[in-house]
């Protein structure tokens, strides 16, 4: 532990103030429980003390258990230090500034009385770590604010504020100020002479009434699907459904054996990896460490669609942002589509007439350069081509004001092409959003040879302002995360040339955890998209696997979802898949043509194919330098294409498995299916070392 770490105390008149210290959210550290007890039981023991607050250091109450430590023994559990808290004979009262979240919002139910500024933050999130709140959450929690509202929030993990809180009975009182001790020490003097003290743990269960029943069964409902992947939902309604009719010591004991459970698991493995490869892709790489300017302003060239959701973007993050396009007729098109975009989520009830037209009076539709030149970034989202986009920055380059991020959203066209066609390079980088830009998460700041770190870093904080997952990659073709998912995509397609159908490698990937298999994927993006994109690397790579089956259906004009027919068929109206024998003869003769015998798939045999092929570009990727650690693959994976959370990303299920395994079978392909399974080199090394892929360091 380190100096700063811990939990000090402190007398004010007859009020002892404890306060939690661990920067920078006062996680609880080793020796943070033990420290609270003894405070706790000094304060109880000392007649100069009537009352206890505690607070967290900094602007945060406690944002939870250590992360870091799970899986690893601790000698005092929350469990123990809220029971002593509750247990205390004098009144506890807990002051709630900033995130109280996890195991630190379970201390704050222990405690008799809780305050919270307006800023305040209360949640349990270890759902979305695989785990159930251990400290006692899922019995405290239902009997301070009812079944449905425990179900709500502890199987959401979301964050409430202060007002939600209080108005659900979560906290006793809001206090706007800026001297949140003051206002406690006052709040727990009033409180000092008043007995009976309220302890959840000491009240009677409620039992089971119609409302209740019926909250835990739609809870089950809602959580069916998911449920089939991680077993914390489940055990969550469990603990908050005995809470209703058990003694709160056995609601502890089971939900004590549950979260020991969940700890153990590899799911909760997972979803720990991915908290960690997120918060790790943040960290750039010989990054200044000096704070970036926010992008305040910003400019999106081309209003088509990724143009359009690149604005949305802007503007739900409270940014405001010019659309530019060179026709007043595309301009129109691009506003038309953007007001439709917020009509639909004001008609799906996810946002408030008031709140979109706010976010829509934040974009602005100009026809001329001019108009972007004081704009701190602009986003450039023409179409893929590169003399248009060359021009785009030379015009750029003539009017934006100095120091302005010069940013291009190409899925595929080299950086630094553009960054030649300015005379400020440096200011050049890529921001490649995925599509549909104002839902996806990812975003990819790709690195040119000649961007400048301060770019770099600025557009990263941008891609973060935007609520976005960013991570930060080199140029090359597809840039990382595309690229690593290609291989993916094509073994899919050369699996039809082998005898598989689309219905059977889909089922395959939905079975592994992904919401849609990688046919359905193509049918709802139009396959004419990706026909475009190898007809362009046959002509530029001579080695090129050509793709014979997709080609045959494209021409026979099969495009998706969009004319009713792709992979599969689709009713009118309707995007339900269903299988379809006209592809499965489109696929059988071009099997034929080719003089395959088609022979069959085992499930493992599918998923190995698809998920190596990505895992052996993910390691070239790292090789060349363009990527800057495996745990950022896993983190493009789960926020770019819908990889199942539960699996930890594709390095990290590759771990699973192992780098030896991998490398064996990516060895004997390489032999029977040709080069493009030749193993990458740092693939061979971390099977050689019996090392772990999530272990491969690379460089941008
Ligand atoms: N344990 C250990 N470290 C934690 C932590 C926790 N519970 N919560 C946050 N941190 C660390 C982060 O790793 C990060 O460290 P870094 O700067 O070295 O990368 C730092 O605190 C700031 O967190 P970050 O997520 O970058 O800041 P934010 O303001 O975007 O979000 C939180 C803050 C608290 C909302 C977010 O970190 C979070 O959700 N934490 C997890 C809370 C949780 O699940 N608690 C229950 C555990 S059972």
């Amino acid at each position: 532990m380190n100096a700063a770490v811990g939990c000090a105390k402190e007398v004010i008149g007859r009020v002892m103030i404890v306060t939690m210290d661990n920067p920078p959210v006062n996680a609880l550290a080793a020796g943070m429980r033990e420290a609270l007890i003894d405070a706790v039981r000094q304060g109880g023991e000392d007649d100069g003390i009537d009352a206890i607050v505690v607070i967290g250091a900094g602007r945060n109450f406690i944002a939870g258990a250590d992360i870091g430590r799970f899986g690893s023994a601790r000698a005092v559990s929350t469990r123990d230090s809220a029971a002593v808290i509750e247990g205390s004979g004098k009144p506890v009262v807990a002051a709630l500034d900033g995130y109280a979240l996890g195991g630190g919002l379970e201390h704050a139910l222990a405690c008799h009385y809780r305050i919270a500024t307006p800023r305040a933050k209360l949640g349990l999130p270890e759902i979305n770590l695989g785990l159930i709140p251990a400290g006692g959450g899922t019995a405290r929690l239902p009997r301070l604010v009812g079944t449905e509202a425990a179900l709500d929030l502890i199987l959401s993990g979301r964050h409430v504020g202060a007002d939600e809180a209080l108005a659900m009975g979560l906290v006793d009182r809001v206090i706007d100020t800026d001297d949140l001790r003051a206002a406690a020490v006052a709040v727990a003097v009033e409180l000092s002479g008043k007995r009976p003290l309220r302890r959840l743990g000491a009240m009677e269960p409620a039992g089971t009434s119609a409302e209740s029943a019926a909250a835990i069964a739609a809870a089950r409902e809602k959580t069916r699907r998911i449920s089939k992947f991680q077993p914390a939902p489940g055990l969550a309604i469990d603990c908050i459904e005995a809470a209703l009719t058990e003694p709160f010591d056995a609601c502890i004991e089971r939900e004590r054996r549950a979260f020991a459970e969940l700890e153990a698991s590899d799911v909760s493995k997972a979803l720990r990896h991915a908290f960690a490869a997120e918060r790790k892709a943040a960290r750039i790489a010989g990054a200044s460490g000096a704070a970036p300017e926010p992008v305040r302003s910003a400019a999106v060239i081309g209003a088509g669609t990724m143009g359009s959701g690149i604005a949305i973007s802007f503007a739900n993050a409270g940014i405001p942002v010019r659309v530019l396009e060179n026709s007043a007729e595309a301009l129109e098109r691009g506003l038309a589509r953007i007001a439709n975009d917020y009509a639909g989520r004001v008609r799906r009830g996810s946002l408030s007439q008031d709140e979109a037209d706010r976010r829509l009076a934040l974009i602005e539709g100009v026809t001329d350069y001019e108009d972007i030149a004081d704009c701190d970034a602009v986003i450039e989202a023409v179409f893929e081509r590169i003399d248009i986009k060359q021009a785009v920055f030379a015009r750029l380059d003539a009017v934006m004001k100095p120091g302005a991020l010069l940013l291009t959203n190409s899925s595929a066209i080299d950086i630094d092409v553009m960054a030649a066609a300015t005379r400020r390079p440096g200011d050049v980088a890529g921001a490649h959003f995925f599509a549909p830009a104002q839902v996806m998460k990812l975003c990819e700041t790709v690195r040119g040879e000649q961007s400048s770190m301060a770019t770099i870093e600025r557009a990263a904080r941008m891609a973060r302002d935007l609520g976005k997952v960013n991570v930060v990659v080199g140029s090359c073709d597809g840039f990382a995360a595309n690229r690593s998912r290609a291989p993916l995509v094509s073994e899919a397609m050369i699996l039809l040339e082998e005898g598989a159908l689309p219905e059977q490698i889909d089922a395959v990937m939905t079975g592994f955890g992904y919401p849609m298999g990688p046919f359905a994927v193509s049918d709802l993006s139009g396959l004419d998209v990706s026909y475009d994109t190898r007809k362009r690397r046959a002509a530029q790579y001579p080695d090129f696997r050509k793709l014979p089956v997709p080609d045959r259906m494209v021409e026979m004009g099969r495009h998706g979802q969009k004319n009713g027919k792709g992979w599969y068929r689709y009713a009118e109206g309707s995007r339900t898949p269903i299988p379809d024998p006209e592809a499965h003869a489109i696929i059988a003769g071009v099997v034929r043509e080719l003089g395959n015998t088609p022979r069959s798939f085992s499930d493992e045999d599918i998923l190995q194919r698809l998920l190596f092929a990505s895992i052996n570009e993910a390691c070239r990727i790292l090789e060349e330098g363009k990527a800057a650690r495996a745990t950022d693959i896993d983190v493009m994976w789960l926020n770019g294409f819908g990889f199942p959370r539960h699996r930890g990303g594709l390095m990290f299920w590759g771990d699973t498995v192992g780098a030896e395994v991998i490398h064996a079978r990516v060895s004997e392909w390489a032999g029977t299916h040709g080069k493009r399974w030749s193993p990458a080199r740092l693939l061979a090394e971390t099977a050689a070392r019996r090392g772990r892929l999530c272990d491969i360091e690379g460089s941008i």
